[in-house]
């Protein structure tokens, strides 16, 4: 008999890769809130993560024997703004999950940010100190910190910027920029500010890989340090896209409501160390081009 995974943030952009990448080898229970996912291969809970009675309701229901919690208010400007509801989402249900799996003695996997990060160094490890700029890397960072007290026994994954599948989730990084590309737009690609950029089918295949292999922080990611102009490129060779409409800009000219940081790609040693090994921009870039649905 299979094991039982409760996933949170199923109907979310990672939740749709997550959803296809452990359904072969785990029964899924794929939390949403107000969206739903198209996936016939997992069963669907409706529930507001902090409504938490109702989600203890759930896990005395369903007796998982995992849990993948990737839902989070993960808009940085909407946090900016909202302070209260995010926090009520990214920092409070998010130390009620890890309870509850410390109660039930099973796997907690919390999926975090390279935002915790202030960006002037780069190329982070997981022992460097925290500094995040906005609301939301601020609260991904006690989140990481109150889970890891509440049960050290929790994974913490600091994740990068994603792309993927366009039916994922059509408003993505990626595909919001090839639509306006297709439209003939102008866009404008930063070459001075540097992720760890992965696809998330990549991220996804390296959770499943890692599960159970580890706990505590570590940082799942791409192997290249690439700025946003870097990848912009990539994705206009794979898809055949005009490069022309392509400027490059400076994170400098910009003023964004919540503070971005230049440099916070990560030091992915410790999860290579483990066995995680994603696919080169390129290569992810390709199979999206070429498998299409997934
Ligand atoms: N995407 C990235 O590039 C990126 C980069 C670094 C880290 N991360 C982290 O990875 C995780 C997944 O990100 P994502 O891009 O998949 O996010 P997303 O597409 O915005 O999805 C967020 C998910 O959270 C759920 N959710 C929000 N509030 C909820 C609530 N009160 N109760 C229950 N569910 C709630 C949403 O459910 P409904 O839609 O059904 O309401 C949705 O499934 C997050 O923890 C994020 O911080 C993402």
């Amino acid at each position: 008999m299979k094991k039982k995974l409760l996933l949170t943030g199923a109907s979310g952009f990672l939740g749709y890769h997550l959803l296809r990448v452990f359904a072969n080898d785990w029964d899924i229970y794929g939390i949403t809130n107000a969206n739903e996912f198209d996936f016939t291969g997992a069963i669907p809970v409706k529930c507001d993560l902090t409504n938490y009675i109702e989600l203890g309701n759930y896990f005395d229901d369903i007796e998982p024997d995992a849990v993948i919690h990737t839902a989070a208010i993960a808009d940085a400007n909407f946090c900016e703004q909202n302070k209260e509801v995010s926090h009520s989402v990214n920092v409070e249900a998010s130390k009620n999950i890890a309870g509850i799996c410390c109660d039930f003695q099973i796997p907690f996997v919390f999926t975090s940010t390279d935002l915790v990060f202030d960006g002037k160094k780069g190329m982070y490890t997981e022992e460097d100190e925290k500094n995040p700029l906005s609301v939301y890397g601020e609260q991904k960072a006690i989140a990481e910190d109150e889970i890891l007290k509440i049960y050290p026994e929790a994974t913490v994954y600091r994740l990068p910027i994603m792309f993927g599948y366009p039916q994922a989730s059509p408003e993505n990084y990626m595909h919001g920029f090839i639509k306006r590309l297709k439209q003939g737009e102008e866009t404008t690609l930063f070459v001075d500010e540097y992720r760890s950029i992965c696809g998330a089918r990549s991220i996804s295949e390296g959770i499943f890989k890692l599960m159970g292999k580890t706990s505590g922080i570590v940082h799942v990611a791409g192997r290249e340090r690439l700025s946003r102009y870097d990848f912009g490129m990539k994705v206009v060779k794979v898809f055949d896209l005009n490069g022309g409409l392509i400027k490059q800009g400076s994170q400098k000219d910009v003023v964004n409501m919540a503070p971005r940081p230049a440099d916070v790609s990560l030091n992915i040693n410790k999860a290579m160390a483990l066995g995680f090994y994603p696919m080169s921009a390129d290569e992810e870039l390709e199979r999206i081009a070429t498998e299409k649905y997934f």
